[in-house]
């Protein structure tokens, strides 16, 4: 449980993770590439330590020095058992690599989850257009490329980020081109691209809407650093910006921050950005964000949705916010609720009429961003407010407890239950 005393006035600077949703399509990667492969920034999560616990099981030997992660890579399974996928439902983005490395891949359906579905018909479909075999009864999914992964033109029904790296991951060894139309534009899509080409990959329009990949005879792992986590960023920008607040965050992209910029700005903070590092001053009280849209990459960013959701509750006047990308992403509205926040949701929509200030409660983290959105909420609500559920956070945050005490905040962690 994390117990946090509000209201905060955060001050001083942090440095930024290394980006969980790079690290875990690098290292399905790193399954790919023959010999061994070193990740630096690699952060210190529990879905990384999922993502670690399948290599192994797969045939990998891995291990951790400090932020580095060291992957030798060896494949005697194609297999992933039902409690290491029930672990992680991105575990999803091993099928390619899989089914690339050894011809076959065998993995329990990964089920729904917090977020609404979570189906999986696009990475499916996309797949199949390759050559491989996919048999979905019982539960499984049983995949087999018996003439090898054969390069194809594949269109995207929506860019999808785990679709689209589970389409690299099949492609780049595969025999002849690939060609993948409507592909994600995640800077998590680039820092992948980025890698493989190291590895002797020929990947190009990273970053683009369509990607021309020449499949390769192998790959050879190589060094490469994480590129930082723009969602863990624009989680402390968020903190700052209810507590009226003044941080600087080292090692940030900037570039990856700007289509997240716009709530922040129009609620009156300053935000300059320069080289690696952001600083954020926020007003005594802020105004509305006005109007967010979640898009694809380099729309708004759904992530960065719960958060910014925390500074509409306690912004002057009236915030209007839609979901476009997942069905059940408002689930800390509930919270933020019970702290006094007037927030009706209607499907997609959801408006927020920000109130003077909230009153910290008992809430539960229904799921990752959610559960940060709270404790972003928390640092601006008079009172103690006791968050329980906070392994989701830990899922995607490297000691946000932590990050928040530096810089200020009355945050403490409990066993009690
Ligand atoms: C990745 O999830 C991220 N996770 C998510 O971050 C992020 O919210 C999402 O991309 C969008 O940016 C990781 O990278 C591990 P999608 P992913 O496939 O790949 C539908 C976090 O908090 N869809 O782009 O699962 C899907 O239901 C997590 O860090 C299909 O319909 O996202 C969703 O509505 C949450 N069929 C939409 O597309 C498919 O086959 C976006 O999904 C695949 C997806």
């Amino acid at each position: 449980m994390f117990i946090i005393d509000g209201p905060a006035e955060l001050r001083g600077e942090i440095s930024v993770q290394g980006a969980k949703n790079s690290t875990l399509p690098l290292l399905s990667a790193a399954l790919l590439c023959k010999g061994q492969t070193v990740l630096h920034n690699c952060p210190e999560l529990s879905d990384v330590n999922i993502a670690v616990k399948i290599l192994e099981h797969l045939g990998c030997r891995c291990r951790r020095e400090g932020h580095d992660l060291i992957v030798d890579s060896a494949i005697t399974s194609c297999e992933i058992p039902e409690d290491l996928m029930r672990g992680m439902r991105s575990s999803i983005v091993f099928l390619g690599a899989m089914a690339a490395r050894c011809g076959r891949a065998r993995l329990c359906s990964p089920g729904g989850c917090e977020l609404g579905p979570r189906p999986i018909d696009l990475h499916l479909s996309s797949l199949r257009r390759l050559g491989v075999e996919i048999d979905e009864s019982g539960g499984w999914l049983t995949c087999t490329a018996p003439q090898g992964i054969q390069g194809a033109y594949v269109s995207l029904a929506f860019p999808s980020v785990g679709a689209t790296e589970n389409l690299i991951l099949a492609a780049v060894c595969a025999k002849g081109t690939t060609i993948i139309a409507n592909a994600a534009r995640e800077p998590e899509i680039c820092d992948l691209c980025e890698y493989l080409n190291r590895c002797g990959g020929r990947v190009y329009g990273a970053g683009e809407s369509c990607l021309i990949i020449d499949g390769v005879k192998e790959l050879f792992g190589c060094e490469h650093r994480v590129m930082p986590d723009r969602i863990a960023a624009v989680t402390y920008m968020a903190a700052a910006a209810v507590s009226g607040g003044n941080i600087t965050l080292r090692d940030v992209d900037n570039t990856h921050i700007l289509p997240m910029l716009a709530p922040f700005e129009e609620s009156g903070c300053e935000v300059r950005q320069m080289g690696g590092c952001l600083n954020i001053m926020a007003p005594r009280r802020l105004g509305p964000v006005k109007h967010i849209r979640t898009m694809p990459y380099p729309g708004f960013p759904t992530d960065a949705q719960p958060a910014v959701m925390s500074m509409a509750a306690v912004g002057q006047g009236t915030s209007v916010f839609v979901e476009n990308i997942f069905e059940n992403r408002y689930r800390h509205a509930q919270g933020l609720g019970r702290m006094g926040a007037q927030i009706k949701v209607e499907g997609k929509v959801a408006v927020v009429e920000g109130v003077e200030s909230l009153t910290g409660a008992a809430v539960e983290a229904a799921d990752l961003r959610g559960g940060a959105a709270l404790c972003v909420a928390a640092l601006a609500a008079e009172g103690r407010t006791r968050l329980t559920g906070e392994a989701h956070i830990r899922r995607g945050y490297e000691d946000l407890a932590g990050g928040l005490r530096e810089l200020g905040a009355r945050v403490r962690e409990s066993e009690e239950s």
